[in-house]
């Protein structure tokens, strides 16, 4: 497995905050506040190197040079449905970032990921991409987004966050894409033969909108 550029998060918030999420008996309501509270953790994490500038303030005692964040754009992208679930938290923390989407489905005959929506910003490609998507199994949306990112947009920046990725897919993926950061909060064994993850949590998109 190619790790260099896989990020695993082991905070105790956060591995605690997992446990809860894959329990059975946690209910829509609870799911859904989880969800948003482990995208907020994590995003902390996944910026911790965006470019700071230096400018000057006056405090009510003096002025002082400080640091805030250059106008380097952000631009979250949730994959529809499951990544809604996500940008509440992340948009808490950073909230002028922009929100594009991306929708992809299943074909029902080829399995391959099919395009329905695309709405990005008009400055995707200069800006810091995060990809929302709760759950990276075989990685074949992921892959899709990646390429519409990548080669229709020309974004450079690309990161992905996702609550469980299966290494499966995540060996796959980031052997295709190595420039690419993926940071998660549990790395699965396996999928079952209905491309879930085991133990995974689910159907991530029917326990946040409670479809199930
Ligand atoms: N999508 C989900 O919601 N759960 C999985 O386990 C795999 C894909």
């Amino acid at each position: 497995m190619q790790t260099e550029n896989v990020f695993v998060f082991d905070h105790p918030l956060i591995q605690h905050k997992i446990s809860l999420l894959r329990d059975k008996n946690t209910g829509t309501k609870d799911f859904r506040t989880l969800v948003k509270e482990l995208a907020m953790l994590m995003v902390y994490e996944v910026t911790k190197d965006l470019e700071l500038v230096e400018t000057e303030i006056e405090t009510p005692i003096a002025k002082t040079k400080t640091k805030v964040l250059s106008d380097k754009k952000i631009s979250l992208v949730p994959i529809l449905r499951a990544g809604l679930g996500m940008v509440d938290g992340v948009t808490s923390l950073l909230p002028n970032a922009r929100v594009g989407h991306i929708g992809l489905y299943r074909h029902p005959e080829t399995h391959e990921p099919v395009e329905y929506y695309c709405k990005l910003p008009a400055d995707v490609a200069e800006s810091t991409v995060i990809v929302l998507e709760p759950m990276f199994a075989t990685g074949g949306s992921l892959t899709a987004t990646i390429d519409i990112l990548e080669n229709r947009y020309g974004c450079k920046d690309i990161r992905l966050v996702c609550l469980i990725a299966a290494k499966p897919g995540v060996e796959r993926v980031m052997k295709d894409h190595p420039n690419i950061k993926l940071y998660c909060a549990a790395l699965d064994e396996k999928l079952n033969e209905h491309a879930y993850i085991v133990p995974g949590l689910g159907d991530a998109g029917d326990r946040i909108f409670g479809t199930k």
